[in-house]
């Protein structure tokens, strides 16, 4: 559970894991996995992150869960599953109860002050999402730096004093200006977890995809660690001219 994991000695390392064998993988190295809504993207290739419902981030949960030991694991709610109060605290418990995840994530603040105020009432641990709300934006296009003017910056300040207030454990927070970042940094006693947003936050996250180079594209806040697009593009056309030229299968491949 997260109220465990003393937050402030070491920076938080998290990701994202949409299956078993990435989460695998990734666990020794994080403190918090999440399967985010961004697997409508990363991993379907759709437009936004609203194609994503219930069922299928169960369906991700279920099999993360099968490669997480040691880190926390966080599922988001998707898009248009927590509307109402009552209607949060329904998909929440059916996603905390069929994927055995130890916390759930929202996108928002003091909008969604009642909701979260429910959730936590019934005992559910949540992750904030504020700053770029990605379930806000249906065109790529509008995927922009939030906090460039002083209303932006105040709804900013607002929606993260509302969730520390309501007793949310951590907050991701994603693409501010670091400005914005480092004052939120200074009147937390919770976790912040950075994406696009400042060094000084107590962890940071980043889709698995995306440091691993799967995309041509890389947001300013992405660095990418390897080019596994162009190691998987190298290996099938080894594999294309084996098959091609009858080298591929081999004795030793066959029965
Ligand atoms: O859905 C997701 O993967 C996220 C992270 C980018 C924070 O919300």
């Amino acid at each position: 559970m997260i109220k465990k994991i003393k937050p402030k000695k070491k920076p938080w390392v998290c990701l994202t894991a949409y299956n078993k064998h990435i989460a695998e993988i990734i666990d020794p190295y994080c403190d918090m996995i999440l399967v985010g809504d961004s697997m409508a993207m990363a991993y379907y290739g759709f437009k936004n992150t609203r194609s994503i419902g219930l069922s299928e981030i169960i369906l991700h949960a279920k099999s993360v869960r099968m490669g997480v030991k040691k880190s926390i694991m966080v599922v988001d709610m998707p898009y248009n599953t927590y509307s109402t109060p009552s209607v949060a605290l329904k998909n929440a418990k059916k996603i905390l109860k069929e994927t055995k995840c130890d916390a759930i994530k929202l996108e928002g603040g003091y909008k969604i002050k009642n909701i979260i105020k429910t959730l936590i009432k019934n005992r559910i641990q949540i992750v904030g999402h504020i700053g770029l709300m990605p379930q806000a934006v249906i065109n790529s296009k509008d995927y922009k730096v939030k906090g460039k003017n002083s209303y932006e910056e105040n709804k900013i300040l607002k929606d993260f004093l509302t969730l520390q207030e309501l007793g949310v454990k951590a907050v991701v927070i994603e693409a501010v200006k670091e400005t914005i970042a480092n004052k939120i940094q200074s009147l937390s006693s919770i976790i912040t977890i950075g994406i696009g947003a400042s060094k000084k936050c107590n962890g940071q996250i980043l889709v698995t995809e995306d440091l691993l180079g799967m995309f041509d594209f890389t947001p300013r806040f992405v660095k990418k660690y390897s080019n596994v697009k162009k190691t998987i593009q190298q290996a099938v056309s080894k594999y294309a001219k084996d098959v091609i030229e009858r080298k591929f299968p081999k004795m030793k491949n066959v029965y």
